[in-house]
């Protein structure tokens, strides 16, 4: 069993960034268990509080730990990704030395409602996911452009190209998983 969590860079109840991942997680192999970590309950990080962490703080962190691999999908917020992420990512990484990050293959998923298609906001994470030390997965990237024409009115992916660009990525990271895992 291979355990995949999901953060999405938006806290919006219909964000297409949740979108675009429920779509993904539906094509990976039945072996895989896919588990969305929320983050919109965690306090804005506070280094004070690496004394005597809020319990949201220990309760994520302890849910990113039992992850094997992490997916990040992200809007694309003023060209960067969102605070809501970031925040949730430097909670995970603290205190010092103790990240819970480290070592964990990691897919980056991009998207946006315009034609810029969360480029910059996947180019901004790529240098912190770098440094705290998470392979991710360089081909194919996921840059999702005018999120808003894929979705039926049941919130379900309408676009069977784009499934199966989506089946690609899948593989793919299933892939990267298991080479980075194994070595
Ligand atoms: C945006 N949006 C946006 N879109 C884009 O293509 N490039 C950008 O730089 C921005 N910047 C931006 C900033 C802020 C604060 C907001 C709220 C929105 C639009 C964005 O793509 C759109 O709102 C998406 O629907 C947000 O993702 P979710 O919530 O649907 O996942």
């Amino acid at each position: 069993m291979t355990k995949i969590g999901v953060v999405v860079g938006s806290l919006r109840k219909e964000s297409y960034a949740r979108k675009w991942s429920v779509a993904l997680a539906e094509l990976f192999p039945a072996d895989v268990e896919v588990e969305f970590l929320e983050i919109g309950n965690l306090p804005l990080y506070n280094e004070e509080y690496d004394e005597n962490s809020p319990s949201e703080y220990t309760e994520f962190r302890n849910a990113v730990s039992a992850q094997d691999a992490i997916i990040f999908a992200t809007p694309e917020y003023n060209r960067s990704t969102s605070g809501v992420l970031k925040n949730a990512i430097d909670v995970a990484s603290r205190p010092w030395g103790q990240s819970v990050w480290a070592g964990k293959p990691a897919l980056i998923l991009g998207h946006s409602i315009s034609n810029i298609s969360g480029a910059n906001a996947v180019q901004s994470l790529r240098p912190t996911l770098a440094f705290l030390d998470m392979p991710v997965l360089a081909q194919p990237e996921v840059y999702l452009a005018n999120s808003q024409n894929y979705f039926d009115e049941d919130g379900k992916l309408n676009n069977e190209e784009t499934r199966g660009f989506l089946q690609t990525v899948a593989d793919a990271f299933i892939a990267h998983i298991e080479k980075t895992l194994n070595n």
